[in-house]
């Protein structure tokens, strides 16, 4: 064990966080152990550029720099009924050709839900009484059951809640679905670090990691050799979505057909805004390539402008439900994606050993996002869906975007 701590210790050195070994001394071995391990898989020359960078970061890049334009989006409604039957016709034969795959991002923390858990497992109340996983689990079971494919289901966790996740379907008799066809995996994690671009402490046996944004997804999949299992299962696309939309539409067949009969190499649904003030990201294009522009970055005067037909020109949110194909997802986990910065509350081991419950904002997160990768994608489709029927997203306790609002919606337009 010494031995892995002198060489620890030196890498420390040179990247000026020795502070990180300070209370060894007071360990356990098997908390030494677990500390040496958890410094050594930190990539420091990773970290400490993304510090430097952090008050640079391309959030904060001026927006007039940024050439932003709007971006043409399809409209469900406008499509007759028959073209959607043929769409969805279109769908259902690609998912029972296997060349499909769904992946449901479940690694955040969800903070302000403040529900303690993985997100998925939080149960929406009476009447519907199901967890957001039940809801999701039950849309591929109904595909199943039209088709008779079970669309393989990968889910990504985080390390806080990975173990509780699989314990959750396991107790759950997997809900139904087929066991070998749910797969769970990992999201990174990156350290948090202070003002100081000092790695934080969460205790002190504990570096203080947090998971490195949904943008993750690509490197993740890669590194647990899913995009290889993908492959071998002989899918072409995959549909990813968050796991926080009780209404979202998983591997939605139309959705599928869309954006493989009008050619488009990729695809993401919105919903229209409710209103220019409405707090979420928007599609536009960003030098010509899509992108979203973040409510905190869009100057306000942007999002008052219409078009002739008075609509909104950046009035297409993200709901993040995405289709793209398996091999530029390939290409994007090759490439990699640009991190951002985060400004957040941390609690943290202090040099005295004491616990500091920060009320204000200390550390830097850094995290990426999967928006990023739209720039790699070329002719990708935008297809706006009914706000009421595939949106209800649970991010607080309370009011709006609450699981009191999602039931309200749920009882509305059920499965
Ligand atoms: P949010 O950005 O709403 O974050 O995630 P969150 O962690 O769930 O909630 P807050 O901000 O802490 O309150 C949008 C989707 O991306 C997933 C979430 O699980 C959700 O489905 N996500 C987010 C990840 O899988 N990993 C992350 O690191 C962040």
């Amino acid at each position: 064990m010494n031995n892995e701590i002198e060489k620890v210790k030196k890498i420390l050195v040179d990247f000026k966080q020795e502070h990180l070994l300070q209370f060894i001394d007071e360990l356990s071995l098997a908390n030494r152990k677990k500390l040496v391990n958890q410094i050594s898989s930190i990539n420091f020359t990773l970290v400490n550029e993304l510090f430097r960078n952090s008050t640079v970061s391309i959030t904060s890049k001026p927006f007039v720099e940024r050439n932003i334009t709007p971006i043409n989006c399809d409209i469900i409604e406008e499509f007759s009924e028959s073209k959607l039957m043929e769409y969805r016709k279109k769908g259902i034969n690609a998912i029972c050709e296997g060349r499909i795959a769904s992946v449901t991002m479940a690694g955040g923390q969800g903070t302000r839900l403040g529900y303690n858990g993985p997100k998925g497992t939080f149960q929406i109340g009476p009447p519907i009484k199901k967890t957001l996983f039940q809801l999701q689990v039950e849309k591929l079971k109904n595909i199943h059951q039209e088709c008779g494919k079970w669309v393989p289901w990968y889910i990504m966790t985080s390390n806080e809640n990975h173990n509780d996740t699989i314990k959750y379907f396991s107790d759950n008799k997997y809900f139904g679905y087929s066991e070998k066809d749910i797969l769970f995996f990992m999201q990174g994690m990156l350290p948090m670090v202070d003002f100081n671009g000092k790695v934080l402490l969460k205790e002190k046996d504990e570096i203080y990691f947090g998971p490195d944004g949904n943008g993750g997804i690509f490197l993740s999949l890669k590194k647990y050799g899913l995009l290889q299992d993908m492959n071998l299962r002989g899918v072409e696309w995959v549909f990813i979505n968050g796991i926080d939309n009780a209404l979202v539409k998983v591997a939605d067949p139309v959705f599928i057909g869309y954006t493989t009969m009008l050619g488009k190499s990729s695809a993401s649904k919105s919903v229209a805004k409710k209103s220019p003030d409405e707090a979420v990201g928007v599609f536009c294009l960003e030098n010509g390539k899509p992108s979203i522009i973040e409510y905190t970055e869009i100057p306000e005067t942007l999002t008052k402008e219409v078009n002739d037909d008075g609509q909104l020109l950046f009035g297409d949110a993200n709901i993040i439900a995405h289709l793209f194909r398996l091999d530029d997802i390939v290409n994007i986990a090759e490439m990699g994606l640009p991190y951002h910065s985060a400004i957040k509350k941390a609690s943290y081991i202090d040099k005295n050993g004491k616990k500091i419950v920060s009320q204000e904002p200390n550390a830097y997160k850094f995290e990426s996002f999967i928006f990023d990768a739209f720039k790699y994608l070329n002719n990708m489709g935008i297809l706006r869906v009914q706000r009421e029927r595939e949106f209800a997203p649970i991010k607080n306790s309370i009011g709006k975007d609450s699981p009191e609002a999602a039931l309200e919606q749920l009882m509305l337009y059920p499965l």
